[in-house]
Formats: C-alpha cells, sequence, structure tokens
C-alpha cells in the first residue's frame, strides 16, 4: 500500500484525533502548594519577612521536565509581576526570578500540555487565580487558625480546611527529629482537576514528590528533616514570625 491511501489517510486522522481527546501521559490532578515563611525558612536559614502562605507552585501529579527548550521569559508574564513577587516570592532571593524559572521548567512545561495552561502567562496567572480563590490566609484566620506559641492539634487544622473547602487537602509538616514532641506546619496542598474544580488530594506521597530535588524537598530528599504529611497525634506548631 502506498502512502497517500485514503485507508492509511483515514487511520493517520483517526489517530490523530483521539492524540487530541486524550494526550498520552496527561495529567489528571493539579497540586496547588502553598508554603509556611517561617518553617522555610527555618530549614533554609532565610529570613521571613511574611507572615501569611506564600504560594510554592503548581503542580501537575504527571510529568517533571517536560520541555526543557521552553525558556521561562519573565517578560511573557510582565504584567503579573506585582502579584508574583506578592504571592509567589523567592524566599531565598526575594529579587530574583530564579525560582519561578526553576518551577516553570520543572512543573508549567508538563502543565502546560492541556491548552487551558499552554503557555507561561496561562500557567502563572492560573496559578495566582486559583491562589486568590482559595484564600487560604483568610480561612485560616476567619477559623482562628492563627501563628500561635501555643500548639494545635493536627484534626483542628484539617478540619478547618476540609469542611471550608469539602475537599482533602494535604498538609505536610517538619519533624525535627525521629521522635519529637511536635511537628511544625510547613505545607498546604489543594488539588484541583484539570477543569480546575476542587478535588480531594492524596493522602499517600504522589509521585512528583518522589522525584523531586532542590526547591520542592529544601533539605534534600531522604533526610528526615524534610517536609513530610503531618501526624495524626503529633501537637502542631504554627510558627510567628521570629
Ligand atoms: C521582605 O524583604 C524583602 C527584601 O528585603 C523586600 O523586598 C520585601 O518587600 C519585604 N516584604 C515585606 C512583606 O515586608
Ligand atoms: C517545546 O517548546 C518549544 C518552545 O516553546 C516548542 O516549540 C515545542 O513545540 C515544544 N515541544 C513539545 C514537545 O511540546
Ligand atoms: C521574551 O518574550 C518577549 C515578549 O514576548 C519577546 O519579545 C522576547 O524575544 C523573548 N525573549 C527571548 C529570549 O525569547
Amino acid at each position: 500500500m502506498r502512502l497517500g491511501s485514503p485507508f492509511l489517510v483515514c487511520v493517520a486522522a483517526a489517530m490523530s484525533s483521539a492524540f487530541v481527546i486524550s494526550p498520552p501521559h496527561m495529567w489528571s490532578k493539579l497540586i496547588l502548594t502553598h508554603h509556611w515563611p517561617s518553617t522555610f525558612c527555618s530549614m533554609e536559614h532565610c529570613h521571613p519577612n511574611i507572615s501569611y502562605w506564600t504560594l510554592h507552585g503548581l503542580w501537575p501529579d504527571k510529568g517533571i521536565d517536560c520541555n526543557s527548550s521552553w525558556h521561562f521569559n519573565s517578560s511573557q508574564i510582565e504584567d503579573l509581576l506585582p502579584d508574583m513577587m506578592k504571592s509567589w516570592p523567592d524566599l531565598l532571593n526575594p529579587s530574583s526570578s530564579g525560582f519561578w524559572k526553576y518551577e516553570w521548567h520543572k512543573h508549567g512545561t508538563c502543565a502546560a500540555k492541556a491548552e487551558s495552561l499552554n503557555s507561561q502567562h496561562k500557567y502563572f496567572s492560573k496559578a495566582l487565580e486559583l491562589y486568590h480563590k482559595l484564600d487560604l490566609n483568610s480561612i485560616l484566620v476567619k477559623f482562628e487558625i492563627t501563628p500561635s506559641e501555643k500548639y494545635y492539634t493536627f484534626s483542628q487544622i484539617e478540619r478547618v480546611i476540609e469542611s471550608f473547602y469539602g475537599v482533602k487537602p494535604k498538609i505536610q509538616c517538619v519533624h525535627p527529629s525521629q521522635n519529637a514532641d511536635v511537628q511544625i506546619l510547613g505545607q498546604i496542598e489543594i488539588c484541583f482537576d484539570p477543569d480546575f474544580n476542587l478535588v480531594d488530594c492524596e493522602k499517600q506521597l504522589t509521585w512528583v514528590e518522589f522525584t523531586k530535588p532542590g526547591w520542592d524537598s529544601p533539605m534534600g530528599a531522604g533526610k528526615p528533616s524534610g517536609f513530610s504529611v503531618c501526624d495524626h497525634d503529633t501537637p502542631v506548631y504554627y510558627p510567628p514570625l521570629s
């Protein structure tokens, strides 16, 4: 059969339309991750001057570094920069765009497999939009979960988030040592489906976390003092700015 035969054209058309509807390796969930600057900086030895939850990233549940030739270019998100600096600051180096570049390469280029996120402007503006829509900072304050020298129980915090949003978050703590009698609140993840509806996050570690060195796990993979899912029975410290 020659390449131009009607049969082959037809199969190729069917295959390419199937590809458009359901691309292989497509992610099925987005994880919007917030981190608490005081906790992050206690691990990384930075000097936090921010006392609100900031964006860590918007991560698809599948894929990292999906397109290394798609370079971060901050002039494509120029209009977003004031909000980026406030809501998604690089806590290690506040005047740098290095964190955004890192997140774009690692996660944004994978998120971009969906048409709704297939540009840097779409990706970063959607992350900011979801962050503002959730408004986690106000919700925690409203339900009296505020930084404090007294400890919370884990279920106090979990209950507020779960009952307000109606989905299961994933809440991560720093465990200062194996048998510490306190854990430090560090990250709150809230998940979305590809249409940006809220969905439950997985309780177990996601594939993304197993494979992320550097920024996403500040102390390096496998070290006992990194972020991990909070224990149910250990008191939770939600540290104020020191
Ligand atoms: C925190 O410090 C950085 C760098 O010194 C500064 O650019 C930023 O505006 C400060 N943020 C707040 C909320 O004070
Ligand atoms: C990777 O990004 C480049 C630059 O934006 C683009 O031209 C190319 O089509 C992308 N490749 C894939 C596989 O998406
Ligand atoms: C970055 O984006 C701007 C605006 O779209 C464009 O003019 C410029 O050429 C891009 N820079 C690079 C290095 O691609």
